[in-house]
């Protein structure tokens, strides 16, 4: 049977060259940029991405920049973009790339591949963007878009449906232009063919055949079955000052927010938590705050206590506001608290 996506290459490259969209990494293309580009761009928006691109590329212009980088600096770079192992990754690549590859950036999919944090889908992003191989970059967009284009109901979500959808793509992408084939179907996925709400499909270039519009199924497809519910975590949080500062701790090198500092916080309820750390004060509500990651949701009480003596435990920093500002990687999840934390400082 003919596959419908067959004859969407030339009209989407059409479509292309007048709604591209201007991205910091489009303007110049090079292995490095790519690389930094969807690797920030994994489960990221292109709006949230786009000033931590251009700042990282100015911290660290070059792979050997980046691979000499110092740890704080890196993760500073990174505060609130989430997923931080990507950072730490990053860096691991950059090694790789100097020590295995000379410092020349890989340029096959299989090379590729063996750098840390760089799956199936940043390979072929790369591969195809920066090196012109034609290989399909599956990412939610693209799957989105074959699925309708192809009224195929396979579930993406499983590794056979995935490799069904890659398999689909792989046949068509022009050898020519890969990396536009491929950029040009993430832009179609975040403009026209949206993931929630109606898709514009009197924009689209691919209207004229796309098999999920003509039977009516373009908001029912893709076919995901749904997500088992997050786990719901009560933490309470506090925020210790003494002398204008505040007390942070680094998380644990491994699992959620790895390495990463923070205003110590424990399951809750938590009533003793301060004396378990050695520490004499009398903690009061000050607000609350949310934040959902993607397997669990912290519901968070924000304790403020005045300290009466200085002494940390072990490990622990009192942080002013030049240091939240400069050198400790706070992550986004205590933003709630940071107007409350400001009001503690001089
Ligand atoms: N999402 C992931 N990679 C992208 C790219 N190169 N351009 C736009 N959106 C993207």
């Amino acid at each position: 049977m003919e596959n419908p996506l067959s004859q969407l290459p030339i009209p989407l490259l059409g479509w292309y060259q007048t709604h591209a969209r201007d991205l910091p990494w489009r303007r110049e293309v090079t292995p490095y940029r790519v690389w930094v580009s969807e690797i920030m761009l994994q489960q990221t928006r292109v709006a949230a991405v786009v000033g931590y691109f251009t700042r990282f590329l100015e911290a660290f212009p070059t792979v050997q920049a980046l691979a000499e980088a110092p740890e704080d600096q890196l993760m500073k770079l990174w505060q609130g973009l989430g997923y931080y192992s990507r950072a730490r990754n990053l860096q691991k690549a950059a090694r790789q790339i100097v020590d295995q590859f000379g410092g020349a950036f890989p340029s096959t999919y299989q090379d590729l591949r063996s750098l840390a944090g760089v799956g199936e889908y940043t390979a072929a992003a790369i591969a195809s963007i920066a090196f012109g191989q034609p290989v399909p970059a599956v990412d939610g967009n693209l799957l989105r878009v074959a699925a309708r284009v192809m009224g195929d109901d396979t579930d993406i979500t499983t590794t056979q449906g995935k490799r069904h959808f890659t398999q689909a793509l792989q046949e068509v992408i022009p050898t020519d232009f890969p990396g536009k084939f491929n950029q040009a179907m993430m832009d179609l996925g975040a403009m026209v063919c949206l993931p929630n709400g109606a898709p514009l499909c009197e924009e689209c270039p691919a209207q004229d055949f796309c098999v999920a519009r003509r039977e009516g199924t373009a908001q029912t497809l893709p076919i995901r079955p749904a997500k088992k519910p997050r786990r719901v975590e009560e933490r309470a949080v506090f925020l210790l000052f003494h002398q204008g500062k505040v007390a942070l701790r680094r998380r644990p090198a491994k699992g959620l927010l790895a390495g990463l500092w923070e205003y110590p916080n424990e399951l809750a309820p938590a009533q003793d938590a301060l004396a378990a750390w050695g520490l004499a004060g009398e903690p009061a509500f000050a607000g609350t705050g949310t934040h959902i990651f993607t397997h669990v949701e912290w519901r968070m009480t924000a304790l403020r206590c005045a300290l009466e003596e200085d002494t940390l435990p072990p490990g622990w920093v009192w942080a002013g506001r030049g240091e939240l500002a400069e050198t400790y990687a706070i992550p986004s999840a205590f933003a709630p608290f940071q107007t409350l934390v400001e009001e503690g400082l001089e």
